[in-house]
């Protein structure tokens, strides 16, 4: 069973196939009229189901397509509309579900939720985000980067806010494709150490630096995220913010960078907050290609999972 849980637990191997195969849909689709491509539809017959519980723009429209695209069908859940939102247990959800669908990706809250979900699902299950990591954004960030400016292996990637579950699952690539992470945050909201030592034990050299100034200097890919995630609570939003200010990336941050170094945010932005306007949208910014490539990672990650 080959469940796409986090990026640390997937072999470097299949990691690494699977972004070469994301690249080569991605091309096959450019240029060609909508239907001319998937030709192979290697979904054909197959039932996905996607939960989710918590919002999502990205993740539900791009798994939803993908599958599409791919020949498919796909039915997204809302978790608070199941049994499952309603005392039923995972594990039976999981037994239930795995009886009509061929493959589940679910978004939701308790890691333990996605565990269990793997544990006794008898197709495959993917992790759509949860509150510890989200590594379909990270498989659609690094093919992002490697399409801008070639292997991430090496390069100096800076994380700059809070050291949430999407850098936590930069932490997790950073072991997995041999790149440096530095994290610049208040001591307060510092990405989980479990993370921190699992990328400094593969070789990554892992930075923790409260100068913002300081930390992008050198750095090859500057990222972003917003301040409150959807785990956190909406009373702790002004003093994270008043915490997280030092640590917007705007242009005078940008310019300590290196002068081709790309900026990513995984959106939905709040712009003005982590992030001014002028870097969204200015030369250095590849966030709409990131956003794209949640499609084309996904279809990537799906094929995978189910070995078509
Ligand atoms: N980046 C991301 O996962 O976006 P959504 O919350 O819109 O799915």
């Amino acid at each position: 069973m080959k469940h796409f849980l986090d990026i640390h637990t997937t072999d470097p191997k299949d990691l690494h196939g699977i972004i070469d195969q994301a690249k080569l849909m991605k091309q096959a689709r450019q240029g060609r009229p909508k239907g001319m491509t998937d030709d192979d539809q290697p979904l054909a017959g197959r039932m996905v189901a996607l939960i989710f519980e918590k919002p999502s723009t990205r993740t539900r429209v791009s798994f939803d397509v993908g599958v599409r695209q791919m020949g498919g069908q796909s039915m997204v859940l809302s978790g608070k509309d199941m049994q499952l939102g309603h005392g039923e247990t995972i594990a039976d959800t999981a037994r239930v579900m795995s009886r009509y669908v061929d493959l589940i990706m679910i978004r939701t809250f308790d890691e333990t939720v996605l565990q269990e979900m793997a544990e006794y699902a008898s197709v495959p299950v993917i992790n759509g985000l949860t509150d510890r990591s989200h590594p379909c954004q990270i498989m659609a960030d690094i093919q992002t980067y490697e399409e801008h400016r070639g292997s991430i292996k090496g390069k100096k990637v800076v994380w700059a806010g809070d050291g949430n579950n999407v850098c936590a699952s930069f932490l997790h690539a950073a072991a997995q494709f041999g790149f440096d992470l530095t994290f610049t945050g208040p001591a307060q909201l510092d990405p989980e150490e479990e993370y921190v030592g699992l990328a400094r034990k593969a070789g990554s050299k892992v930075v923790i630096e409260r100068d913002a100034f300081k930390a992008v200097e050198g750095a090859d890919l500057v990222v972003a995220d917003t301040w409150v995630s959807m785990h956190d609570s909406q009373s702790s939003k002004e003093r994270r913010h008043n915490m997280l200010r030092p640590y917007q990336v705007n242009d005078e941050l940008m310019s300590h960078a290196k002068s081709d170094a790309l900026f990513m945010h995984c959106l939905p932005a709040h712009r003005e907050e982590e992030v001014t306007s002028s870097v969204m949208d200015g030369p250095q910014s590849v966030i709409f290609d990131e956003a794209e490539n949640r499609l084309h990672a996904q279809k990537a990650v799906m094929r995978w999972c189910l070995g078509v």
